[in-house]
């Protein structure tokens, strides 16, 4: 007998790409399903993980970290790497032995394609290119990132509300609205913690409708340590583009507007959610953290450039706000490419030749700036300032996934980490093929030197290790290279016990290229030159995943006993009641017999 999702339309006949037959179970023979991104797909637990050198004694945690894994073949041939389902893996270690637990989200999209046994959801962020039986169901995928928050673990992905696991268990809770106090129907995966208050700083971009309607619309919250949500302001941007990533300072909160734009008309076409546009600039959002009005926003505009993840954020002496991350020359996310129906995808080749230093900028939240509007924001106001920016400084680092000790969140900060691209190294492409993911061949660590530090009267300076005339560097680098068979994902840093900033470990994962399989590495954080302490050998093979952190296992098991029926905050609430939008589809389908 038919199942019901057989015998659903797909909401718009695209022809192009569309897989015909959904079983059996085969995966498209692209590179987005190749090498180390073929399927994983595994759950389950694997005790006593083989490990070559000796586990720090004084570790006692979890690492996690969440992958795009897609549970069933796409809909679509040409699907993308980021559409596919969170799958969270937990390195827990403790004692010198190591354990692994994976588990799917079960989001609302795993649980209706799990009943269905097929994809039912089409293109990235597209819901035009879906089955019409998923209609008004959350697309989110939770495949970006895993951040512990109030004893609970987080699975997020921006184009959806976060999904609640429990962190020992990696059982799915459900959908977490913060007690009912968000409702939107978006939310970052880059949430920032403040460790002075324990505040979280959060927000959503394309948050003003249903969540794929190419809105305008920002709203960035602050949620204290108690759970309670005190702090809600509503933005335009300048056009509806990607917010990735934020950085907050005692006083604000910066977020970085990518030029790749969405589109509607090419949404209901059946066509991708964004497209690089090569004649947009790079904009800067600064809003104040505390009793801020939809006006007291300044958008800072720069040339055209793609930014990466941020590293550190903070006030200087004079008030002005330092802000570090990756910005890329060129269009990181290929196969998003201009929509001008001439312009063919990149590649991952082009990609790989993309040049991503660590740009430091400088921004005066008290800069003059005026109303504009844009065809996209419509009659909104957009606040402006007058001037346009240009990077302070620009170490020439060419990595990304940069972390920091991020006990030094919004403060003055020395040390850096980051997954590093080095192509002057030697890689086996007859063993490997194409590097999946980028050729993330070395470990950095950075050092800012003093007069980069905190000072604020020499932001620009690089002399302090006697550098001097080497151009493009701006404090110590220590440096891994992995070996031409193997690249690393995404570092994190795990801070020693009563350590000063930058004292501990870094931990990541390993990719063997010509394996197909992945280790987990352990470096002393201040010498990666010296190579690991400790290698965890898994023993089947992960795939590429986004991000990750560590949480010691004391606060996991301190908040196992607070949400304890018992304990004095009770058990996590997930949510109870559709997001409004879904009430409205609901209702809508209702009002049309549907
Ligand atoms: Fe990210």
């Amino acid at each position: 007998m038919a199942h019901i999702h057989d015998l659903a339309a797909e909401i718009s006949n695209y022809g192009a790409n569309r897989l015909k037959t959904p079983t059996p179970i085969r995966f498209p023979r692209t590179p987005t399903f190749a090498s180390m991104n073929k399927p994983c797909r595994f759950e389950g637990d694997v005790q006593d993980l083989e490990v070559t050198g000796t586990l720090p004694a004084d570790l006692n945690g979890t690492f996690f970290r969440v992958q795009p894994d897609h549970r069933f073949p796409p809909l679509f041939e040409d699907d993308i790497h980021f559409n596919g389902d969170g799958a969270v893996s937990a390195i827990r270690i403790a004692g010198g032995r190591a354990h692994l637990r994976q588990r799917y989200v079960r989001t609302d999209r795993f649980r209706a394609e799990d009943a269905a046994r097929r994809s039912l959801f089409g293109r990235y962020r597209n819901p035009w290119t879906d089955n019409e039986s998923v209609k008004g169901v959350i697309r989110t995928a939770s495949n970006t990132n895993v951040v512990f928050w109030r004893g609970v673990l987080l699975a997020m992905k921006e184009d959806g509300p976060p999904f609640a696991m429990d962190p020992v268990t990696l059982e799915t809770l459900g959908r977490y609205d913060f007690e009912g106090q968000i409702l939107s129907p978006t939310f970052t995966a880059h949430p920032k913690v403040d460790p002075r208050t324990g505040e979280m700083v959060c927000f959503a971009y394309e948050a003003g409708g249903d969540g794929a309607d190419c809105s305008v619309d920002v709203v960035v919250w602050t949620v204290d340590a108690d759970g309670k949500k005190i702090e809600e302001c509503w933005y335009k941007a300048p056009f509806a583009g990607m917010i990735h990533d934020c950085g907050i300072s005692e006083n604000w909160v910066v977020l970085a507007l990518t030029p790749i734009k969405m589109d509607l008309l090419r949404m209901k076409r059946g066509g991708n959610k964004f497209a690089w546009d090569p004649n947009e600039d790079q904009w800067y959002g600064v809003v104040p953290r505390r009793g801020a009005k939809s006006e007291d926003i300044i958008w800072f505009r720069a040339d055209n450039a793609f930014h990466g993840h941020v590293a550190g954020c903070y006030e200087l002496p004079s008030g002005e706000i330092v802000f570090d991350l990756t910005v890329a020359d060129g269009n990181v996310f290929f196969f998003f490419p201009p929509d001008d129906n001439i312009t063919p995808p990149d590649g991952v080749a082009k990609r790989n030749k993309l040049s991503s230093p660590t740009t430091r900028w400088v921004f005066n939240p008290k800069a003059k700036k005026s109303a504009i509007r844009t065809t996209e924001a419509g009659d909104a106001d957009v606040w402006v300032a007058d001037e346009r920016v240009k990077p302070a400084l620009t170490w020439l680092t060419n990595g990304e996934f940069s972390r920091i000790d991020e006990r030094y969140n919004t403060k003055p900060y020395r040390h850096f980490w980051q997954a590093v691209v080095d192509p002057t190294r030697p890689y086996d492409f007859a063993k490997c093929g194409p590097p999946a993911g980028g050729l993330f061949n070395c470990l950095g660590h950075y050092t800012w030197s003093e007069d980069n530090y905190h000072t604020g009267e020499a932001t620009t300076k690089n002399d302090t290790y006697g550098l001097g005339e080497e151009k493009g560097k701006f404090g110590l680098e220590d440096v891994y290279f992995s070996g031409p068979t193997m690249t690393f994902q995404e570092p994190t840093f795990i801070p020693r016990e009563g350590g000063v900033e930058g004292e501990g470990y870094l931990i990541a994962l390993l990719n063997h290229l010509d394996q197909l399989r992945n280790d987990v590495v352990i470096f002393d954080a201040q010498n990666l030159n010296k190579g690991p302490v400790a290698v965890i050998h898994l023993p089947l093979k992960l795939k590429l995943g986004l991000h990750g952190n560590w949480v010691d296992h004391r606060d996991i098991e301190a908040w196992q006993e607070r949400r304890a029926e018992t304990g004095d905050v009770g058990p996590v609430q997930v949510a109870k009641e559709p997001l409004p939008w879904q009430k409205k589809v609901d209702q809508r389908n209702h009002g049309t017999g549907l």
